[in-house]
């Protein structure tokens, strides 16, 4: 990726020895997201979906127009996006609405050992109806083995929710052999995408899931926005996921009838800067080019397993893959936390935790792990001053 990429992000003109390494957490955002924030609020701002002054209908064009720039990048013609707070917020929509009117006593749900929490806990919830969740397994190169899929699949299988690229492990899921098999026994798939819409190119109807999750925060844009896709045919079988202003066509004391289609799940006012910033994200992604931003990626990240190969006392979270934009691992004898403390006096921003994937770092038997996530503005001497770090803190705690 050229210099003139990296330039467009302010912070690393801020901090010239920065080294973010944790985009997986969050990206950092270019000039031209920052801008548009800051253009709507200086000269645009009103609320959308209101009024019907001049202003409100501009600020309302912004804010349908970033919907249909999503619908196009993703190739998701089969059905529309609704906006939400985060991907979190995306996932609980699905199951608390499918679980609502789709579950019953004794129904299962299929999700795998990969999910972040955000795509465990809301179906969790739904266990208080009496639903068994089952699990795709890992095996020990963090890979989901799907050698039993049919027999997990069974005929109580309700719907199936997985997420597309681990953010633990950087794997992507093989959805397309998942979802054949979810296809010819008509269960709905609902994809957590939160890792892969900013790193690799997604066609939501070639995949052909029912449900896509992820949040605008990864992707280059403001926090505060979430997104879900949802095939046509669930926006009426759902009921709305909350109630307020917007959602609604008609009020009285008795009854209530619905709005369709988004404006039945967006309720109350919407995070319209933030959403807007996304149609920007959307620009810098499409002007950079997705294959190039996964090339960048992989090479790095490749360059990065190479240089941890070399290195004694590396433990990796399952094999790392270098078609991936991050990988996870532990230095052997020393807490993932102080690990952290270290790169962070050097500079280098890595997160250390359990990355709200309990479950897989239960799994092998760890209770965090250091994740390596890049994005587009990283470099190869990030990777050579990350490999520096990792010496230094060897050496403190006197590990070979
Ligand atoms: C795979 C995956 N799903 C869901 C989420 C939740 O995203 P958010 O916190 O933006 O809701 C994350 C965040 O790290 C994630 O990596």
């Amino acid at each position: 990726m050229s210099i003139s990429v990296t330039s467009q992000f302010p912070i690393f003109k801020k901090y010239k020895k920065l080294v973010y390494l944790d985009s997986a957490n969050s990206s950092q955002k270019p000039i031209s997201v920052i801008n548009a924030i800051d253009n709507f609020y200086r000269s645009k701002y009103s609320n959308i979906g209101r009024g019907v002054y001049t202003l409100a209908a501009n600020a309302t064009e912004d804010y349908e127009s970033t919907r249909s720039t999503l619908k196009e990048f993703l190739k998701a013609y089969n059905g529309d996006i609704i906006f939400t707070k985060n991907a979190t917020e995306s996932l609980n929509l699905v199951a608390k609405c499918f679980g609502e009117n789709f579950l019953n006593s004794g129904d299962e749900i299929l999700l795998s050992e990969l999910e972040h929490h955000s795509n465990y806990v809301p179906w969790h919830f739904l266990r208080k109806k009496k639903i068994m969740i089952k699990f795709i397994p890992v095996n020990k190169d963090g890979n989901l083995d799907i050698t039993n899929i049919k027999s997990l699949i069974t005929n109580k299988t309700k719907i199936i929710s997985l997420t597309h690229i681990s953010n633990v492990t950087g794997k992507k899921t093989p959805l397309k052999k998942i979802i054949e098999v979810a296809k010819s026994k008509n269960i709905p798939v609902c994809i957590d995408g939160t890792q892969a819409v900013a790193h690799t190119a997604v066609n939501i109807k070639e995949l052909d899931c029912d449900f896509y999750a992820f949040s605008g925060h990864k992707m280059y844009a403001a926090t505060g926005v979430g997104c879900l896709f949802m095939k046509d045919k669930w926006f009426e079988k759902f009921n709305p996921f909350l109630g307020g202003g917007g959602m609604i066509q008609d009020v009285d004391i008795k009854n209530i009838t619905f709005a369709n289609g988004v404006s039945k799940f967006e309720a109350g006012t919407m995070p319209a800067a933030e959403v807007i910033s996304l149609k920007f994200a959307i620009d810098f992604l499409k002007t950079t080019k997705i294959k190039n931003i996964e090339k960048h990626e992989n090479e790095l990240i490749s360059y990065a397993i190479s240089k941890f190969n070399k290195m004694k006392n590396i433990i990796f979270v399952g094999k790392p893959d270098k078609s991936s934009s991050l990988f996870s691992f532990n230095i052997k004898g020393i807490h993932a936390h102080d690990v952290s403390t270290v790169f962070d006096q050097d500079s280098i921003a890595v997160r250390a935790g359990h990355h709200c994937c309990q479950i897989l770092h239960k799994k092998f038997n760890i209770a965090s792990s250091l994740r390596v996530s890049v994005g587009v503005y990283n470099v190869k001497q990030d990777i050579d001053a990350l490999c520096e770090s990792i010496l230094k803190c060897k050496k403190l705690f006197k590990i070979q």
